[in-house]
């Protein structure tokens, strides 16, 4: 799991695990932010984390950092939850098919580059959907722009803020889309690798 911020959707998947989720585990929580909450969520829940920071703004020596740490741990599915840093292209193709994204729209709306956390509600609520929700995707080298893999719609309801929409999003979708998208990958995974 790679995180940032908080980790609620990193707790879902915890709290999923001999669940919801069957045929993975998590086995290794990256952060790219120290002091993020979500190491703490990891480390109650006894899972091994590190912290790999940007040096100098290099995006090239992190994701060599982060590939031999994913190597290291035979990581064969990467979920990215609340993280904040967009990969790259010789990234997201040695991990084809093998990244996931939680993202808190229906896509292809509100979503991009600067799309996270409130803005997002923000902008859905300034252009009066009434629908929104939540998507998880693969994660290819467009940001927020790789095949979806499972969606879930929430009633966008009147006197919403991006505060309360945010919060619905969360419990009502996210933390439920989360766990059955890593389900679905992970199952398809271990079938192709019991081939
Ligand atoms: C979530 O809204 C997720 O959809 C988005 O970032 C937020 C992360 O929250 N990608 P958390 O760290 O999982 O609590």
């Amino acid at each position: 799991m790679l995180v940032s911020g908080g980790g609620t959707n990193l707790q879902a998947l915890i709290d999923a695990q001999g669940g919801v989720l069957k045929s993975g585990k998590i086995v290794l929580v990256v952060s790219n932010k120290e002091g993020a909450y979500a190491l703490e969520r990891a480390a109650k829940a006894g899972i091994e984390s590190i912290v790999i920071r940007k040096k100098e703004g290099v995006q090239e020596a992190f994701e060599r950092e982060l590939s031999r740490s994913l190597s290291e741990h035979s990581i064969d599915l990467i979920v990215l939850a609340g993280f904040l840093n967009i990969l790259s292209a010789d990234f997201t193709r040695k991990y084809e098919k093998r990244i996931i994204n939680i993202h808190p729209s229906l896509i292809p709306s509100f979503c991009g580059e600067g799309f996270y956390g409130l803005k997002v509600h923000k902008e859905a609520l300034d252009y009066g959907v009434k629908v929104s929700g939540a998507t998880v995707h693969f994660v290819n080298e467009i940001p927020d722009g790789g095949e979806i893999i499972l969606q879930k719609a929430i009633e966008v309801k009147d006197g919403d803020t991006p505060e309360s929409l945010q919060k619905r999003i969360m419990e009502e979708a996210e933390w439920k889309l989360l766990p059955q998208a890593a389900e679905l990958v992970s199952a398809r995974i271990v079938e192709e690798e019991s081939k």
